[in-house]
């Protein structure tokens, strides 16, 4: 059992391979967090937290000795308004209008397995996986709510999870006004936080801050996390890199309104958490009701970013979706959007595809503009009938065309949202998220139905199941183009407003459960503006999100390397598009702009009818490339070679196979660079005793020395050229 409890001196240990997770329930019930990191031995360490801190203005609970304040020690999960003026993990405010919860240990269960969560995904274990849960309650014993603590050990994965739920076992209804999924203490500082901000067409870039006393926070609350910041973080020693330092990268499982904190408190210690946004967030729990927050993904490592994300990678490849396509091999699509837009018929994607088929491509995705009378962004949406007039015929008709062309076929739906022009507002104006009294603001032409309704779900997942039952439909693109606004459910009472944000979510899940789940043979992908709704919630649904708006091959390596901190290879739609690119007006050369895609899903994103015959061969040999590197690029390890944002003047990244017998290293210049530089690329994971060739170099060292002196990489290739090398043991 990598769970153990020791009731002499009260402490849990939670181990993975390389981690210890240890709490320790005090004198007076509290549960105190003793350490997390790096393997430590089976030792009585609450030794080392004997010495508290002396408690000038920190509240000492009553009964509990001077030295003893929540203010000063490491919690597991905050109190709030008894004494803890740090961030709290849980705001309540009770029935008599106090804001108060002081959770005291009352009991654990320790079993085999991973524990789930109502109506929220979380991680699982596969067969044979050995992976261990605890539930431990915290109980206010004045008010009667309990806080169940969820920690799930994927032992030889190095991660662990946490999640939490509340439950009203008291006799009033309280309020629920914040939420944490994990707090983390640290005796320390010395830490610096790293995120991935960004905007529509330039997401998940890189930010790094030193950890003080002004919070380091970034959040949503937009409805979904959004492209500004993305539910994925690290907390690093401050001189953490690739291969060196502590880091904890945290990543939650929820598609809403998220928050997460890191700051010092007076003492220069460390509070790290993570959680459901508390603004605009309230949730009324009568008595006996049960509150479930979403799950949060830990990944520990003693030796810097490379081995954390490889946790991740691996974790949410193999941990997360139950998809076929995790495993088996995913079609190359060739999509419509950036070709036409709104602009086509039937014919014209049939010959989209025809001459996709050319290019290498396995699939064909009609994107927007199919059904309804969606002719532009300003109608449409919602009526998921198909437009026979435009396609020129039955749906059914285009897709027999596309697979006897030899492809498959996928389409484009965009389900929670509507039009004021569609059929389905005209006869359900109740439907949409708004505020009475208030005309509830527009955005790319849109509102947001209120899927919190029972009755909007199910039309919505009556009217696509409808589409893909009686079509041979083998992909979807599920996007979301606007955030919320103006968020009010006609269902709800004043009293539980607050709520809609999280419902809005809960009634997400449920159309993925109802939709994606029961087509297990069709491959999801999911978008939002491109990346915009790209966490660990969704990728327990669908094996690849479209990263981002963003094709230019330049901005991409920027996003794509924001992204890889958390995200696998595997889950990053990647497509090569038109130069000069529509969003920068930038031409860069295929051939980088087919091996940035393939550092992804790979794909195309252009009119295929438009390109010379060479143009086509070529990409077909960028395809067959994709197809003949696809193993490792999926399912090997990702190293970043080099940062995209250092001043380098060019940026590698790394594949290699978990037996390390080959790799695929990418540089891109991102510079014109002299003649006389030449770059020693450092190859990462390689066997070091092994020998390695270059395929097509006449380089033949052992894995050791590539690792330490170098490829010579020869900088004089023009600015935005890339070179490929293809290294294998022999
Ligand atoms: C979003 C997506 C695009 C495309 C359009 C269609 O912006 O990110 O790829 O699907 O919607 O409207």
């Amino acid at each position: 059992m990598s769970i153990q409890f020791d009731a002499q001196t009260k402490t849990f240990r939670l181990e993975t391979l390389k981690t210890s997770y240890v709490m320790g329930i005090s004198e007076y019930g509290h549960l105190l967090h003793l350490y997390f990191g790096k393997k430590i031995g089976n030792d009585d360490i609450r030794v080392l937290f004997a010495g508290k801190i002396k408690t000038g203005f920190c509240p000492v609970p009553n009964g509990c000795d001077k030295k003893y304040s929540l203010n000063t020690l490491p919690q597991e999960f905050s109190s709030d308004g008894v004494g803890d003026f740090r961030y709290p993990s849980i705001t309540v405010v009770n029935s008599d209008g106090s804001y108060a919860f002081e959770g005291k240990y009352e009991g654990h269960r320790i079993y085999k397995g991973k524990y789930r969560l109502d109506g929220l995904p979380s991680l699982f274990a596969n067969e044979n996986e050995k992976a261990d849960s605890i539930e431990i309650d915290l109980k206010d014993s004045v008010t009667g709510v309990c806080v169940t603590l969820y920690y799930g050990v994927f032992e030889e994965k190095n991660i662990i999870t946490r999640a939490v739920t509340v439950k009203n076992e008291g006799s009033l209804p309280v309020s629920l006004r914040r939420i944490m999924s994990f707090s983390l203490d640290f005796r320390r500082s010395g830490f610096d936080f790293i995120h991935f901000y960004g905007h529509a067409y330039l997401e998940r870039l890189t930010e790094r801050q030193h950890v003080t006393h002004a919070a380091c926070e970034i959040s949503s609350a937009k409805g979904i996390p959004g492209h500004e910041h993305n539910p994925s973080v690290i907390l690093c020693d401050s001189d953490a890199t690739e291969d060196f330092g502590e880091c904890y990268g945290a990543a939650l499982l929820y598609t809403g309104n998220f928050l997460c904190g890191a700051k010092l408190d007076q003492f220069n210690q460390t509070r790290f958490v993570m959680g459901i946004n508390p603004e605009k967030f309230e949730f009324i729990l009568g008595c006996k009701d049960k509150f479930t927050a979403p799950e949060a993904v830990l990944s520990y490592s003693s030796e810097g970013f490379a081995v954390m994300t490889h946790q991740f990678h691996d974790i949410f490849r193999e941990n997360a979706c139950k998809s076929k396509y995790m495993k088996q091999r995913r079609p190359v699509l060739v999509n419509n959007w950036e070709a036409t837009r709104f602009d086509f018929n039937g014919d014209k994607i049939v010959d989209i595809a025809i001459e996709g088929k050319k290019l290498g491509a396995d699939l064909f995705v009609l994107d927007d503009g199919w059904f309804g009378k969606r002719n532009s962004d300003s109608a449409g949406l919602g009526d998921w009938t198909v437009n026979r007039e435009k396609m020129g015929g039955e749906l059914s008709d285009v897709i027999k065309r596309v697979n006897d062309a030899g492809l498959m076929f996928g389409l484009w739906f965009e389900p929670e949202m509507i039009n004021e022009d569609s059929d389905l507002y005209r006869n359900h104006p109740d439907w949409v998220l708004k505020i009475p009294g208030r005309n509830p603001a527009l955005c790319r032409n849109q509102l947001v139905l209120d899927i919190t309704r029972p009755d909007v779900r199910e039309y919505l997942i009556k009217s696509i199941n409808d589409i893909l039952d009686n079509n041979n439909i083998e992909y979807v693109k599920w996007d979301f183009n606007r955030y919320l606004t103006d968020v009010y459910s006609l269902l709800a009472d004043s009293r539980h407003q607050g709520e809609v944000f999280h419902r809005f979510v809960l009634g997400f899940y449920n159309l993925l459960d109802s939709i994606i789940l029961t087509h297990p043979d069709i491959l999801f992908e999911g978008c939002s503006g491109g990346g915009g709704r790209f966490d660990g919630a969704m990728l327990c649904y669908q094996p690849q999100i479209w990263c981002s708006d963003q094709t230019d091959a330049v901005w991409r390596t920027k996003i794509q390397y924001g992204t890889s901190f958390a995200y696998p290879v595997s889950s990053m739609g990647a497509h090569v598009s038109a130069c000069p690119n529509k969003k920068t007006g930038r031409t860069v050369s295929f051939k980088t702009r087919a091996a940035v895609a393939m550092s992804g899903t790979f794909g195309y994103e252009l009119d295929t009818t438009k390109m010379t015959d060479q143009e086509k061969e070529e990409c077909a040999h960028y395809t067959e490339l994709f197809k003949k590197y696809y193993d490792i690029i999926t399912f090997g390890d990702y190293y970043r070679l080099t940062s995209p944002f250092s001043n380098s003047g060019y940026c590698a990244w790394e594949h290699v196979s978990k037996d390390k017998s080959e790799c695929l290293v990418t540089v891109v210049t991102l510079e014109a660079l002299p003649q006389e530089h030449t770059a020693y690329i450092k190859p990462k994971g390689l066997d070091e005793n092994a020998i390695y060739i270059i395929e097509g170099a006449d380089i033949k060292l052992t894995g050791k020395t590539m690792m330490n002196a170098g490829i010579p990489f020869n900088m004089f290739i023009g600015q935005y050229e890339s070179r490929q090398y293809y290294i294998k043991k022999i």
